[in-house]
């Protein structure tokens, strides 16, 4: 891959504090009960995990109207200077927009997405100066292509993927590394990344797909002991694993719970 920015840990990280009613969110799977204390307590450890790491970490306050306000990822897209403000797929996840635009106004120029787009940020991974957008029960064609639009502004192309399970692009697939793609065996055609000139490993847990790099450290979810394993050999990678099972619960992992701006000059993803 030909990236004309570095690679680095991000300069300031977005999280939202976890609603008291998260068990009234918007999920698939209705088996497990979630407990929204406990899901408060490892959203702590998932934030203090980013302050011990030197990130900038900036919390805005939960909104019990919004039971899926946590997964602040689906709420915005950073391009550069600029970034889209999205129009979440699910109906009832779009007032969780108006705190983001808010808490984001400072560091970026924000476009808005209007009806009939719709785009959760969960869907777009980005990768060097590409960024990989899985159309998906919750983005459309039309989200995609305005994303298209905006981050060619920064510079940004834009390859449309389709998702063919689970709920997002990034709960089948994320970056371990600036050119190293995990991907939940058999979930999604990895064409596209390794024309990409993506290494991609097929991780054997479906919420091993989903970890969080941040420069030299992978956060990875302690739900996944053999995608921990299997990373922690790699060389200059450091895995620290992170208990995120409530919020697995509700079809959410490690990437879902923050927006990264990256520094000036370098990307994040
Ligand atoms: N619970 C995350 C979502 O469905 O958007």
């Amino acid at each position: 891959m030909s990236d004309r920015l570095p690679f680095a840990a991000p300069l300031t990280v977005l999280v939202r504090d976890v609603a008291s009613n998260m068990d009234r969110c918007e999920r698939e799977n209705h088996s497990q009960e979630i407990d929204a204390a406990r899901a408060r307590t490892q959203h702590d450890a998932y934030v203090k995990t980013l302050n011990d790491l030197g990130l900038d970490v900036h919390r805005i306050p939960a909104d019990d109207t919004c039971p899926d306000c946590c997964f602040i990822e689906d709420t915005a897209v950073i391009t550069g200077k600029n970034a889209v403000v999205t129009r979440p797929g699910a109906a009832s996840r779009r007032h969780e927009i108006a705190a983001v635009r808010s808490g984001l106004n400072q560091w970026c120029t924000l476009h808005t997405m209007e009806a009939p787009l719709t785009l959760d940020g969960g869907d777009v991974l980005r990768a060097g100066n590409r960024l990989f957008v899985g159309t998906s029960s919750r983005t459309n064609p039309q989200g995609a292509e305005f994303l298209r639009k905006i981050a060619a502004l920064d510079g940004l192309d834009v390859v449309v993927v389709n998702v063919r399970g689970g709920l997002h692009l990034k709960s089948s697939c994320t970056l371990a590394g600036p050119d190293h793609l995990v991907h939940f065996a058999g979930s999604l055609d990895i064409t596209p990344f390794r024309d990409a000139g993506l290494r991609c490993t097929p991780v054997i847990e479906p919420f091993g797909a989903n970890v969080l790099v941040l420069g030299p450290v992978v956060l990875v979810s302690s739900r996944s002991p053999a995608t921990a394993d299997l990373l922690s050999r790699e060389k200059n990678i450091a895995v620290r694993l992170i208990d995120v099972s409530e919020f697995h619960k509700a079809d959410g992992a490690l990437t879902c719970l923050s927006i990264r701006i990256p520094r000036p000059g370098a990307w994040c993803t």
